[in-house]
């Protein structure tokens, strides 16, 4: 599979550590990003990882960006995509291409709170529980089939910090669950629901 990230990479870091236990099912075989500083990117060179850098800059629209992206996944015929803190919206092409091969990873219970800022928005709204989803990718943004959530209480004395914390162990918790079971096809789309066998 590939990742794509713009940040951190904890995300990242979590999933490769997943993928190599030999019960895993899975291998990362490429990094992009949109970032060439981007922390993650720098991790995944420094373990030897196929990285590849889209610059935003020279690829101007989305259209030159998604062709080289498609170009790059298809070269290593990567099965799945994983968006773990990807600060782009990925052009129609890689969704199309890829239909139902994408995953991102997002620090909220869907379909509340999407888009950015996510902790600070639950924080704000006053929920009591929040926590993290991944979803399959579409046309849209945060809005395809739901693979699994876990909730994260909010506690009274939760700040920002403190609560995407939780939330971060938690998605490092998830992400690498979505795809294993991607990869031992166990996961059954049937329209917006995602069945798992
Ligand atoms: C995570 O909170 C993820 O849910 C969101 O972006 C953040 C990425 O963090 N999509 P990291 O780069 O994986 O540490």
């Amino acid at each position: 599979m590939a990742v794509l990230l713009s940040g951190r990479g904890s995300n990242f870091n979590a999933l490769y550590h997943d993928s190599l236990a030999s019960d895993s099912g899975y291998r990362v075989v490429l990094v992009v990003s949109d970032n060439k500083a981007a922390p993650g990117l720098l991790r995944a060179r420094e373990i030897g990882l196929d990285t590849v850098f889209l610059d935003p800059e020279l690829l101007s629209g989305c259209p030159a960006f998604s062709r080289q992206l498609v170009k790059e996944l298809q070269f290593r015929n990567v099965d799945l995509i994983c968006l773990a803190g990807f600060m782009r919206i990925l052009g129609r092409q890689v969704v199309d291409t890829y239909a139902g091969r994408i995953l991102n990873i997002h620090p909220a219970l869907l379909p509340a709170f999407p888009g950015l800022n996510a902790q600070r928005q639950a924080l704000e709204y006053g929920v009591k529980c929040s926590g993290c989803t991944v979803h399959f990718v579409d046309r849209g943004m945060d809005t395809g089939p739901i693979v699994l959530q876990q909730c994260v209480e909010v506690l009274d004395h939760d700040n920002e910090d403190s609560l995407s914390r939780r939330i971060l162990e938690a998605e490092h918790r998830l992400f690498p669950r979505a795809v294993r079971l991607f990869f031992a096809g166990n996961l059954c789309l049937e329209g917006r629901r995602v069945r798992i066998k």
